[in-house]
């Protein structure tokens, strides 16, 4: 039927319900996507936790997925399988952008942050050990190559979105070989690219900078080692409203992964009270990703929309509406039907 299919992980808690929502909208605004519903449910395959293969193999085959939340244990117990999802696939770059919201108010009015993270080492490579009993280490792996293509995937960003200012973020007066060289190769990739300004910033600044006045980085793509972009994402969203309003997407050579960053909820999950904002605008930054411009940018206005008259917001946007009626509200904003 000449669609698209693109492998949907609806997640645990809420994700089975935000994703409805988006389906819901999507079939409304005609969207040539077929959905591929794959479950990430854990199993155990040689002693080791992963994931089913089924799910791998669809989002192998159609390249593409969008991605509820999917519990993440803390301390023992097996390794996230969001981070698992980021590395089987090679998903170097994560792309997270932060924009204020018209109608939801928070003090400030003009973050529009663009933040790109690697996504598969630093301090999430995983490789940890017991020196000896109340000793331990956690190594923080930085690669020439990982760092590379991540840096390269900013600056293409950058032009993508018409900015012409790519910021490294480190702390490369302290980590002086790992900070080093990722901002080494940044500034070698920069050449590749002479129409965008290149400059650096240690991450303890740029908090700083941020939180005091956004709308210094709101002309510039910053680009970090994982755990720093995991921490700063968080912090720029904070200054929007939250995870719930803040898209973000996952971005490999042969697969990507959009996601809601949020939680799964479980107080609230199958209730009908959740926001599905944030997995709708990570699926507005895939359709762009596919293309697919004319599509995002009816359903992102919807969003915008209904969230700006405030008549239909879910509670965690101060409001009383179930996700139900907040979907509908978005569907009858659609403008292409
Ligand atoms: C995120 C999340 C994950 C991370 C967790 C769920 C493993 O916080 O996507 O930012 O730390 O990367
Ligand atoms: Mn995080």
């Amino acid at each position: 039927n000449g669609n698209y299919t693109v492998t949907l992980i609806p997640g645990d808690g809420i994700g089975p319900e935000i994703s409805e929502s988006v389906k819901r909208i999507y079939e409304a605004a005609k969207v040539p996507i077929d959905w591929e519903s794959v479950s990430v449910t854990p199993i155990l395959k040689k002693g080791r936790v992963s994931i089913p293969e089924e799910a791998l193999n669809s989002v192998k085959k159609n390249t593409i997925a969008l991605k509820g939340p999917l519990a993440t244990p803390i301390g023992k117990g097996h390794v996230s399988l969001n981070l698992t999802l980021r590395r089987i696939f090679s998903l170097f770059a994560n792309v997270r952008p932060c924009k204020s919201i018209v109608g939801f108010k928070t003090p400030y009015d003009d973050v529009n942050t663009v933040l790109i993270r690697e996504n598969t080492e630093g301090e999430y490579s995983g490789i940890e050990h017991t020196v000896v009993d109340g000793v331990v280490q956690s190594i923080k792996l930085i690669t020439r190559d990982a760092s590379e293509q991540c840096a390269r995937y900013a600056f293409k960003y950058a032009q993508a979105i018409g900015r012409n200012r790519v910021t490294a973020i480190h702390k490369a007066n302290i980590m002086k070989l790992s900070d080093g060289l990722f901002l080494e190769v940044a500034y070698e990739v920069s050449k590749e690219f002479p129409d965008i300004k290149f400059d650096d910033v240690l991450l303890d600044r740029a908090c700083l900078h941020i939180v005091q006045d956004p709308a210094l980085y709101s002309d510039t793509v910053m680009v970090m080692p994982n755990l720093y972009g995991d921490i700063l994402s968080d912090m720029c969203a904070g200054l929007i409203g939250g995870l719930g309003l803040t898209p973000s997407g996952n971005i490999g050579m042969k697969a990507s992964i959009f996601e809601a960053v949020h939680g799964t909820a479980p107080d609230i999950a199958g209730k009908d009270l959740a926001n599905p904002t944030a997995l709708l605008l990570s699926s507005i930054m895939m359709l762009r990703h596919m293309r697919l411009n004319t599509y995002a940018e009816d359903i992102e206005a919807a969003v915008l929309k209904t969230i700006a008259d405030g008549k239909h917001l879910t509670r965690d946007l101060g409001g009383t509406a179930s996700n139900t009626e907040f979907t509908n509200q978005i569907i009858s904003k659609l403008t292409l039907i």
